[in-house]
């Protein structure tokens, strides 16, 4: 058995109390989002409700997720926390690394070859401290998890923005950096801003051609690339009722598109369905036994205006195709308007590549609905205009497609199937010719569409849509086809329309695998040891950083004064960077090189006060570093926003950076920044910033007396040797100011385990 039933147990057991004492203390109806937060709090002794928005919480999420790109540096700092084992049921899975070429077999070899070192050392780790490890080839991770570990009424978190995906079977998942992981597989609990609540009516049913897909392309359109940030939303309705598990968990996953919190829908029959079909019967019958507190209370369906922050309704007897993009996800053109928005806006017609698959969209009924269209362009002699390619989500599926003839189906029409990993959506696509960067249109079914994301070439006009929208489009080559009206020509020049889509919502014959791919974690790890070869490019293993030695910081110099927006991707590029993901060292050369530096507004370049040189931040980061001199970066407002990297923050402590003052922060950024042991200070007020200058030396005055509350003051010593005070703030509470003293977080939790 792969998935930890006695954990699933034991949160029923718990669940109906806990939501029963919730509701007493809210002393209201609960909405299903808040019957699961309040039974997963970290603190039992709930005495007042928590505001939407504004409280900040502990919670106790049961599993973690994590995938190979950010599981690397996540369990590099696991294995600092000195624990045998993980405290809660966490898997790995490698579905990042592998790019889409050729074909699936070869790929994955390739794939295989190139990343050996890192797929050796997640598997060890894995291994070693009881994480289940998904081999490369297995599956993209939220479609495994969708298949073996999401339950209803439970809670997880993943180190994945499209964690959500594992709403469609009733499941607060949550997608989150790396450090959050870690404390929750270190035993300790994870905060979350209680989120406000985004309540969708679901009315009537899908019908034709519309498709789950198309409920979560229109509800990005209306709700927009940020309308859901700091929001978790809940589905509901007949229409709700009427999706498949593995539909609801299409909308739930490009809910990350709208920026919420994550996305919901109520245990249902669908969903006891699923879990049936994907060998977890026990799971289904302990949900049927407590299903009614599986759900919102009556009184919310009754009057969902007293309960939601926001309500959107939306008409599923009338939901159109959609086709999202071009460039941005919320660009929402229903099919019928799609010639004319086109041809305004200059958009290439002619469809070069539709592809389907990806965690958003590769169940069996996906797959089923799309085979069904391109059956019907084999069979009555339709050939294809476009490329198509199909990337599976998982092994289960793509094994039990390939039994039951789709995979014959779409080679048929010259499709390629690309192994079952991310590939094209994440950029892992070796597309032919894209270096030359021609204008051009692709169609996909994945969930992003940024400039670039699939390709690399900045002229592809990608756009998201249902895959069986999507193999239309490729078989008629034309982004302006609306197969509900329009007629193809067949090799014999016949007039042909394409019927609507058929598929099944679970193989008829059963789910089948041969090898699912999973690597189950040794019962004993302890004699299990990691090797990381220390001349690795990719791996490193980490060293604690320094404790505090009490005294007061002095003598620090400016590393850089960043001026305006200052993002976790201009901390720590991404992109070609992502290959040293898991060597502290290596991308460390990356830090702060997208900042810009506000005495001479350019970007990598900064005085070093040593030599007098301009020269790389890391470079003069490395320099102040070596010569035993202590940095200070000095920044804007919301300095840190974007992602919850942890590298933003480990990165700058470990080239030798003590101290970050700015304006204001980004939370998490802050929040990440005293995990590592630095110092998160605001300046008290905020046009001392205008203060700084470039050769200052920065001297703390009473960090030795550092406590909850209490300001610090800093010296500025100028180069004129004139002196001024500035006071800073900060948002330390005691623990937290443990960490700072311990040198780490996790310096603290090792300090503990060794008592
Ligand atoms: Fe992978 Fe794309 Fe999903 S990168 S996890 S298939 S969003």
């Amino acid at each position: 058995m792969i998935f930890d039933l006695d954990m699933i147990k034991a949160v029923y057991d718990r669940y109906q109390l806990k939501v029963r004492m919730a509701r007493k203390v809210v002393g209201r109806p609960l909405t299903y989002s808040e019957k699961i937060l309040y039974s997963h709090l970290f603190d039992n002794n709930l005495s007042e409700p928590f505001i939407r928005g504004e409280s900040y919480v502990d919670f106790a999420p049961d599993r973690v997720a994590m995938q190979d790109a950010t599981a690397q540096m996540a369990l590099l700092q696991f294995m600092q926390a000195g624990k045998k084992k993980v405290a809660v049921p966490s898997t790995v899975h490698a579905d990042h690394l592998i790019q889409a070429r050729v074909g699936a077999d070869k790929d994955l070899q390739d794939a295989i070859n190139k990343n050996n070192e890192v797929y050796n050392f997640l598997s060890s780790v894995s291994n070693k401290y009881g994480i289940g490890f998904w081999k490369p080839g297995a599956g993209i991770i939220h479609q495994v998890i969708l298949e073996n570990y999401a339950f209803p009424g439970g809670m997880m978190i993943g180190t994945d923005s499209h964690t959500p995906n594992a709403g469609g079977l009733g499941m607060i998942a949550i997608g989150v950096g790396g450090a959050d992981a870690v404390d929750v597989m270190a035993g300790m609990s994870w905060e979350l801003k209680f989120p406000k609540l985004i309540g969708i009516h679901l009315k009537g049913k899908l019908n034709g051609w519309a498709a789950p897909k198309d409920i979560i392309l229109e509800v990005t359109g209306l709700l927009t690339v940020k309308g859901g940030t700091g929001y978790i939303i809940e589905y509901f309705g007949e229409g709700a009722e009427s999706l498949s598990a593995t539909g609801k968990g299409t909308i739930c996953n490009m809910g990350a598109e709208v920026g919420a919190t994550t996305s919901i829908f109520a245990y249902d029959e669908s969903m006891s369905k699923y879990l049936k079909a994907t060998g977890r019967e026990e799971i289904a019958t302990m949900a049927d036994k407590i299903k009614e507190e599986l759900r919102s209370d009556p009184e919310v369906y009754e009057n969902p205006n007293n309960y939601y922050d926001q309500l959107i309704e939306i008409d599923l007897n009338t939901l159109e195709p959609h086709l999202n993009g071009p460039f941005s996800p919320d660009i929402a053109t229903p099919i019928s308007s799609i010639k004319e928005v086109a041809e305004k806006n200059g958009w290439p017609l002619r469809v070069d590549v539709g592809l389907i698959g990806s965690c958003t969209n590769s169940s069996y009924e996906d797959i089923s609905r799309a085979a069904s269209i391109a059956k019907q362009a084999a069979d009555k002699n339709i050939s294809p205009k476009a490329e198509y390619t199909i990337t599976p989500g998982s092994e289960l599926v793509r094994y039990t497609v390939e039994r039951d003839g789709f995979l014959t189906i779409f080679e048929q029409i010259g499709g390629k199937v690309f192994a079952n990993a991310c590939g094209p959506c994440i950029g892992q696509w070796a597309r032919e010719g894209a270096e030359k960067q021609q204008k051009n249109t692709i169609v996909h079914s994945f969930n992003r569409n940024f400039a670039k994301r699939a390709d690399g070439n900045p002229n592809t006009y990608a756009f998201v849509a249902s895959p069986e929208l999507v193999t239309a489009l490729a078989i008629a080559g034309d982004l302006s086809f609306d197969p509900r009206k329009d007629k193809l020509k067949n090799d014999k020049g016949e007039e042909i329309m394409l019927d609507e889509p058929q598929g099944y919502e679970l193989p008829p014959g059963g789910f089948e695998v041969d090898d699912p791919g999973y690597q189950k974690p040794a019962e004993d790890g302890s004699e299990i040891n990691i090797k990381v070869s220390p001349t690795s490019e990719r791996l490193q293993l980490l060293e604690s950083f320094p404790a505090w030695d009490g005294k007061n910081i002095t003598g620090m110099r400016l590393l850089i004064k960043a001026y305006g927006k200052c993002t976790t991707d201009h901390i720590s590029m991404a992109g070609p960077w992502l290959k040293f993901r898991g060597h502290l060292d290596h991308i460390s050369n990356n830090t702060l090189i997208g900042a810009v530096n506000a005495f001479n507004m350019e970007t990598n370049k900064v005085k070093n006060e040593d030599t007098g040189e301009y020269m790389a931040v890391p470079d003069s980061a490395r320099k102040y570093k070596a010569d035993g001199v202590p940095t200070i970066v000095i920044g804007d407002y919301n300095y840190g926003e974007g992602s919850s990297r942890e590298h933003a923050a480990m990165q700058p402590r470990h080239l030798g950076v003590r101290a970050v003052l700015v304006k204001s922060f980004a939370r998490i950024h802050e929040t990440n920044l005293k995990k590592q042991g630095m110092l998160a200070l605001t300046f008290a007020n905020p046009d001392d910033y205008n203060k700084i200058q470039e050769g200052d030396i920065f001297n703390f005055l009473d960090l030795d007396q550092f406590a909850p509350g209490k300001s610090i003051t800093i010296e500025l010593v100028h180069a004129d040797a004139s002196k001024e005070n500035i006071i800073a703030n900060h948002t330390y509470n005691s623990g937290q100011i443990e960490w700072f003293k311990a040198g780490s977080a996790l310096n603290l939790i090792k300090m503990n385990e060794d008592k």
